[in-house]
């Protein structure tokens, strides 16, 4: 293999330069040329200016910045044949033999359709804030937005404080908890409503009984966005029908959670990945994301990482009960 592309592709997420930063070194440290395609799939579709060679001062003072020096984007054209026979056409062009894609779920089912259509081997680097791929223990980028969370979450506690209120805090995660999760564990919130957990609302209506009788002088609530009920509004209202004086503050952190400096744990595991993808080009292996599993470099097919449910850690999930006493 003389010559690879990288592109990051989907929701961006802090870590995803570093990522580039070790794929483009890794190549270069093995000989190989090394090209960027802007905006994921949508670039490798257009072409042209989107393919643009880089080198190792290419990606120098990245590692520290958010978002991704590539771009991205969702392409929906790269999800019909004649979007991908297009892509396929410019990596001829540009005499692609390989690709690391940067990226989640999406990412990795356009590539591995791709694949299975034209025989270019690609691996996947997990860069997602939701931490919801299975086959590895952390995905780059989610540390770092459990820290931004966490941030948040520690100001709220002191207007809560203050005012004796009742904060529910939305973060993202459309279908998974991992960020609720550790963010409720980390910020000590009391409740975490989370898409794989079918909640017991007797007991959270019992729960905020207690603290309206003043049981506890304020409370935080941790939403996933992609929780059962469809948000926290319509959690509140549940309550409400039963607390009609309850009277909650929302929170919603959106999008400040995919942006910032990456953590230092997110630098190291970027880059670990990322050389971890060039290095599996180089063995031969192909449609596979590369991760971290127990802390070692591991290999997993694309269709595992893309069907296969990673689970909540039922030993997180417990201590919330045991911290609420
Ligand atoms: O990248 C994952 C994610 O941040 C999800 O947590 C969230 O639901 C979604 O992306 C938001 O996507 P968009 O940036 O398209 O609004």
């Amino acid at each position: 293999m003389k010559k690879i592309a990288v592109f990051t592709s989907g929701g961006d997420s802090p870590g995803m330069n570093a990522c580039i930063r070790a794929v483009v070194r890794t190549a270069i440290y093995k000989n190989i040329e090394v090209m960027g395609i802007l905006q994921g799939y949508k670039g490798m579709i257009e072409g042209g200016e989107n393919f643009i060679p880089l080198n190792s001062r290419s990606v120098g003072n990245i590692i520290q910045r958010g978002g991704t020096i590539l771009k991205t984007s969702r392409s929906k054209e790269f999800m019909t044949p004649e979007g991908r026979k297009k892509a396929y056409d410019n990596l001829v062009l540009n005499g692609i033999e390989g690709i690391v894609c940067i990226g989640g779920n999406g990412t990795f089912t356009g590539a591995e359709i791709f694949y299975n259509e034209y025989k270019i081997p690609s691996i996947g680097a997990p860069g997602t804030i939701d931490n919801d791929l299975y086959g590895t223990d952390f995905t780059i980028g989610f540390d770092t937005a459990i820290n931004t969370a966490v941030n948040a979450i520690d100001k709220i506690r002191d207007t809560a404080d203050s005012h004796g209120r009742v904060f529910f805090v939305e973060v993202m995660g459309r279908e998974a908890g991992f960020i609720a999760l550790a963010s409720t564990i980390a910020g000590g919130a009391e409740i975490a409503l989370l898409p794989e957990v079918k909640e017991n609302y007797t007991e959270i209506i019992d729960f905020f009984k207690g603290i309206t009788s003043s049981k506890k002088s304020f409370s935080i609530a941790i939403v996933a966005e992609g929780n059962i009920e469809g948000g926290s509004t319509a959690i509140i209202e549940k309550i409400k029908k039963e607390i009609p004086d309850f009277d909650p503050r929302i929170v919603i952190l959106g999008h400040i959670q995919r942006g910032g400096s990456p953590t230092a744990y997110d630098r190291v595991l970027a880059s670990r990945l990322g050389n971890g993808a060039v290095e599996a080009l180089l063995e031969g292996r192909k449609n596979e994301m590369v991760g971290l599993l127990n802390n070692q470099i591991a290999y997993t097919s694309f269709n595992d990482s893309i069907y296969k449910k990673k689970e909540l850690n039922p030993g997180l999930l417990k201590l919330i009960d045991v911290f609420n006493c």
